[in-house]
């Protein structure tokens, strides 16, 4: 039997975005290495050079002020200014304290269990029990630690939009923060693009990290900003192809879809998304009634995300009865083997009896009318035959 398959984890890997495809399609592409002093290799150096320009411009950036470097995604961009920062703290025989929440991504979480040197101490922000950041107890906590060691540097990662929930945690409460004196904000910026409003505008942080493969660019890249007077340390050294920002041959195709991708973005109708979405989230609350619930944060969330769970059916069991008719979303948290295990999400939220069944859908950046009455037949379907 064909079952029609509706695509609905846009937070895991986006599609890659129409431009992306004619331009893929269209065969135009440079192999060149743009490190090459030949012509073709000069052409690939243009074509970077043109895309970070793009780049620069869509986010209200200036490269008098602020650095810009492509990478191979947010992972490597956590570990390169974890590792950037701990250099540069040994250097100048300073500590150094990371900043991080149990909730966020796992590329974050995981540098916890990294040894950087006895000069770094790791702290963990608190978020309540709607995933809000206790913005004051954290302060606080930042500002003892500095004020017994005035020379400690600090690196505070936020999450801004949720990967697991949607959940957006706005950067202007930050601002804070900005008064204690050697603090940098590293936003996790992975979630933003099209999902929210603003999304292209960066603003109370002072680093931005982005995977191109989340907004309909390739995979294997992406990027960060950061202020020119930052002292920096590449994680990856070499042949020196972005200064000394990262070593190894630039990903040219891959950076060419950043811009094309990001060009999609911006004729994205946010509000309008946000409104399907909302339609959809009291559509399931309704059908969901008896058998499971919608998780909803209390402040704003992206425009796609919908997170759910059955009160009964771990996530591993309800993912395969999805995907057999045709829906392709993901489990809130899933080990390498796909097995369910309990998602720190659930748990923060002090739903321990239900923390290995949360499910996530997310749309796409748009969606016409009758898409969302197929995602909902396909629901109604699913929901009759758990129900019977
Ligand atoms: C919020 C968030 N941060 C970081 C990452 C890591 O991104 P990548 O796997 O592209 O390195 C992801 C990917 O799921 C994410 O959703």
């Amino acid at each position: 039997m064909n079952v029609e398959r509706l695509y609905l984890d846009y937070n895991a890997t986006s599609p890659l975005s129409r431009s992306v495809n004619n331009w893929l399609r269209s065969g135009d592409l440079l192999f060149a290495n743009p490190s090459s002093q030949h012509s073709l290799g000069k052409e690939s150096r243009k074509s970077i050079n043109e895309d970070r320009n793009a780049i620069y411009k869509i986010f209200h950036k200036s490269e008098k002020d602020t650095q810009l470097f492509f990478h191979s995604g947010a992972t490597e961009a956590f570990h390169t200014f974890s590792d950037s920062f701990a250099e540069a703290s040994r250097l100048s025989g300073k500590e150094l304290l990371i900043c991080y929440s149990k909730t966020d991504h796992p590329a974050v979480v995981s540098l916890v269990d990294k040894f950087y040197g006895p000069h770094v101490k790791f702290l963990e922000l608190k978020r309540d029990k709607n995933l809000t950041y206790l913005h004051g107890i954290n302060y606080e906590a930042i500002k003892d630690k500095k004020d017994n060691n005035p020379d400690l540097v600090i690196l505070y990662h936020h999450l801004w939009v949720h990967n697991e929930t949607g959940q957006v945690s706005e950067t202007k409460e930050l601002d804070q923060f900005k008064s204690i004196p050697d603090l940098y904000i590293h936003v996790d910026a992975v979630q933003a693009p099209g999902k929210i409003p603003h999304w292209f505008n960066l603003q109370d942080g002072h680093i931005w990290s982005f995977s191109a493969h989340k907004f309909g660019a390739l995979k294997g890249v992406g990027f960060s900003f950061f202020p020119k007077d930052l002292p920096f340390h590449p994680l990856i050294t070499g042949g020196g192809q972005q200064g000394n920002l990262r070593s190894g041959t630039e990903n040219v195709l891959g950076v060419r879809s950043i811009s094309l991708a990001l060009y999609d973005l911006m004729k994205v109708d946010v509000p309008l998304m946000m409104k399907s979405r909302q339609n959809l989230v009291e559509f399931l609350k309704n059908e969901l009634q008896g058998i499971g619930g919608v998780i909803e944060g209390t402040g704003p969330m992206a425009s796609n995300t919908v997170y759910f769970y059955f009160n009964h059916i771990p996530s591993d069991v309800a993912l395969a009865l999805f995907d057999l008719n045709g829906l392709q979303i993901s489990a809130g948290s899933a080990c390498s083997s796909g097995a369910s295990k309990p998602s720190m999400v659930l748990l923060q939220m002090g739903l321990s009896d239900v923390a290995k069944n949360g499910l996530r859908l997310s749309l796409p950046f748009e969606v016409e009318d009758d898409f969302m009455e197929r995602v909902k037949d396909k629901f109604r379907n699913i929901i009759s035959r758990l129900r019977s």
